[in-house]
């Protein structure tokens, strides 16, 4: 039960709620001691003993327990599965002492997703509404986590899911053949129970389709080519809001002159008016929400760099997130919706720090700067700093850093790798084809998807070859430096 404020309730009336076992989260306290967590995780940098941090580790997983337990208890999941789907969901960690570890199990598969009450409510809701066989359509901005939700959501449920991704090209041959796939599966399951037979169809990027038309009866009819759909067979759908860009166009011609669709924000078609009843509101995290997760998701990399740069990345860590959660609100604030900023970037960031850290030995890097500034300074730079245009890229530096530090120690690393490759004569190394270097290397390496954007004659060609040829010829002594 969420209660605001569980002070302005009557005593008894609590304790009565207690005795019925139920759960009571007090919102304002919850907020209060989110924000608490985030000031005091940027405020120190705390050192702990070796001892002190295995206690810690403890209290994170019963933290995680309980969570997943209350979830449990909505769905109402049966004692024996649990052990099984928190070593899936969660990792070894999660192992009782009885527990078998099975072939077939795929452990840990959601170790990084952070569950924190925001989107524990959220799937409570989405729950609650699937069981009751209602149309769900989630709608909210990219990288908020509908997909993730989701695919959480239906493992914590120990339910099959089918997600399909919705595109331009999909047709109605391919949802014939998702949907028959399902319900053939449902007749060889008659002996099962109701509950063991639940499966779910998720629908992704719904209105990417110009065929939403014929989406629409299978979302809110529950009917294929007007055959009905079994009961147990649940039909869940996800897509962008068909918005409006907030900034004007004409100031920023080059990306989007003469597209029409450029005026929206994603590429996507309106719903049908029947959809539109049906649509769950997922709208985007707040920045509270957002700096909860970023020191969440920051905590979680502990386990994926060496252990030898545990005790550094601890004294650290409160500095990695809040420099991430700086630059991913400067991102916001200062391009509005022309980019969209989300939890994607924040994943993408810490991505390519931790292979940067894992790297250390290969890469060689003595340096005054300790590895684990520069991983997270690379890594900024990639993911915000390099999309911004100069003026703002000097903002940000002043943000990240006293006397714009951070802008002179990014040149120092663009620089030191510029100078390993084998640059073509006749070309001259200039600060645009640096770059342009740099962050391809980087993103290659690191396998991070990347367009160039550029007007003509930017080096974007000529980039890529110089990288491509210095790889393939092993000739780059970036490993030096
Ligand atoms: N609870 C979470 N914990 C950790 N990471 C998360 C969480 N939710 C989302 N993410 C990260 O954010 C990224 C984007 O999430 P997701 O793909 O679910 O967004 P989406 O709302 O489906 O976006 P889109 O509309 O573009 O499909 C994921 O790759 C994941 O790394
Ligand atoms: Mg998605």
């Amino acid at each position: 039960m969420l209660i605001n404020d569980t002070k302005s309730v009557d005593k008894k009336c609590l304790q009565r709620l207690h005795d019925l076992h139920f759960t009571i989260l007090n919102w304002n306290e919850e907020m209060k001691s989110r924000n608490d967590a985030i000031e005091s995780e940027w405020k120190k940098p705390i050192k702990r003993e070796k001892k002190g941090d295995e206690q810690k580790q403890d209290t994170e997983i019963e933290e995680k327990e309980k969570r997943t337990e209350l979830l449990f208890r909505v769905i109402g999941m049966k004692e024996t599965l649990k052990a099984k789907i928190k070593v899936e969901l969660w990792g070894e960690k999660f192992k009782t002492k009885e527990q078998v570890i099975s072939k077939d199990m795929k452990i840990g598969e959601f170790r990084h997703y952070v569950l924190t009450y925001e989107n524990i409510l959220k799937m409570i809701a989405i729950y609650l509404r699937i069981q009751s066989n209602t149309p769900i359509i989630l709608m909210g901005e990219t990288g908020c986590g509908k997909t993730s939700l989701i695919k959480c959501l239906a493992k914590v449920a120990n339910v099959p899911l089918t997600a399909v991704d919705v595109h331009s090209g999909f047709g109605r041959q391919d949802l014939r053949n998702i949907v028959k796939a399902c319900v053939d599966k449902w007749e060889d399951d008659e002996k099962k129970s109701e509950r063991e037979r639940e499966q779910w169809i998720f629908l992704d990027e719904i209105n990417t389709s110009p065929d939403i038309g014929w989406l629409n009866e299978l979302v809110c009819n529950h009917t294929l080519d007007g055959a009905k759909i079994p009961e147990e067979i649940k039909i869940i759908a996800a897509c962008n809001p068909y918005r409006l860009r907030k900034w004007d166009i004409k100031d920023e011609d080059e990306l989007f002159a003469s597209d029409e669709l450029s005026k929206y924000v994603y590429r996507v078609y309106p719903l049908c008016e029947t959809m539109k009843e049906y649509v769950w509101f997922f709208g985007r995290l707040s920045e509270v929400d957002e700096q909860q997760y970023i020191v969440e998701m920051t905590n979680q990399v502990k386990n994926e760099i060496p252990f030898a740069s545990h005790k550094e990345f601890e004294t650290r860590k409160g500095e990695i997130s809040k420099k991430i959660a700086i630059a991913q609100k400067f991102l916001r604030t200062h391009l509005k919706d022309k980019v969209i900023v989300s939890l994607r970037d924040v994943s993408k960031c810490l991505k390519i720090f931790v292979w940067l850290m894992k790297h250390y030995e290969k890469l060689n890097c003595e340096n005054n700067n300790p590895w684990i500034c520069r991983s997270l300074n690379i890594a900024i730079g990639l993911c915000y700093y390099f999309r911004l245009n100069i003026e703002k890229r000097l903002q940000l530096s002043q943000e990240l850093s006293t006397n714009g530090l951070f802008v002179k120690l990014l040149e120092q690393e663009v620089h030191k790798l510029c100078k390993s490759f084998i640059i073509p004569r006749g070309i001259a190394l200039n600060q645009g084809l640096k770059e342009n270097l740099f962050v391809l290397f980087m993103c290659i390496i690191t396998t991070t998807p990347i367009i160039l954007v550029g007007k003509p004659g930017t080096s974007k060609t000529l980039s890529f070859q110089i990288v491509r040829d210095n790889l393939s010829h092993l000739k780059t002594e970036f490993e030096k430096n």
